[in-house]
């Protein structure tokens, strides 16, 4: 059977993980992949009804163990029903957002333990992904491209410009960690720019 891979895209708000979602899965199903989009919080149900919990409200609704025990709830239903299924028939899965993600955030930029995110993981199973590609630009740009275009679904984006910088320094410092993992890509380029980047990555790596 054909061994499916997983593709995760990180990066701060407003750099473009959703457009360059589409564009790699129009471009890898042009190549004959079975292809699943997906992205965290969320990509199943159990794991959309928690995103909603977690996205809206004011910024200081959770602290940062409770956002990392939500996101991993919904990672887990994510994975059950959705990433391991899509892997187990060989699809090759982008996921927006991953356990990256709850390292840059909640322990970054939201102080708590280095040592929660493999216990969390471990307790999980959360497979690594294949190939994560970090989209990477100032906050101040991100956020300004971001903000209103999702109504209701601001609560990070309402955090400090410090919490945004130490999110992006994290992403960059996880790429310099495992670099067999990560590629660094400059989402400050247009969306055409960054899609050839991204796929010249995958072609490359995967
Ligand atoms: P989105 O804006 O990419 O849809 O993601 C929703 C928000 O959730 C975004 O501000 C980043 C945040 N997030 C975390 O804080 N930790 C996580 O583990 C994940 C997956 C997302």
């Amino acid at each position: 059977m054909a061994q499916g891979r997983f593709i995760t895209l990180e990066g701060g708000e407003g750099t473009g993980k959703s457009t360059l979602s589409r564009g790699l899965g129009e471009a890898l199903r042009a190549r004959g992949r079975d292809v699943v989009l997906t992205r965290e919080p969320g990509g199943a149900p159990g794991a959309d009804a928690i995103r909603a919990l977690l996205v809206s409200g004011d910024a200081g609704r959770w602290s940062a163990m409770e956002e990392a025990l939500l996101f991993a709830a919904a990672r887990l239903n994510h994975l059950t029903h959705t990433i391991l299924p899509a892997l187990a028939r060989g699809a090759w899965v982008i996921c927006d957002r991953y356990y990256d993600s709850t390292r840059a955030y909640q322990i970054a930029a939201g102080g708590l333990a280095p040592a929660t995110l493999e216990t969390l993981n471990a307790l999980i199973g959360a497979p690594a992904p294949d190939l994560t590609l970090v989209l990477d630009m100032a906050p101040s740009a991100g956020l300004a491209r971001s903000q209103g275009a999702r109504a209701g679904e601001d609560r990070f984006e309402q955090k400090a410009i410090g919490f945004h910088e130490r999110v992006r320094a994290e992403f960059l410092a996880i790429a310099e960690r495992e670099p067999k993992r990560c590629a660094v890509i400059d989402a400050s380029a247009d969306a055409g720019t960054v899609l050839a980047h991204a796929l010249a990555v995958v072609g490359q790596r995967l």
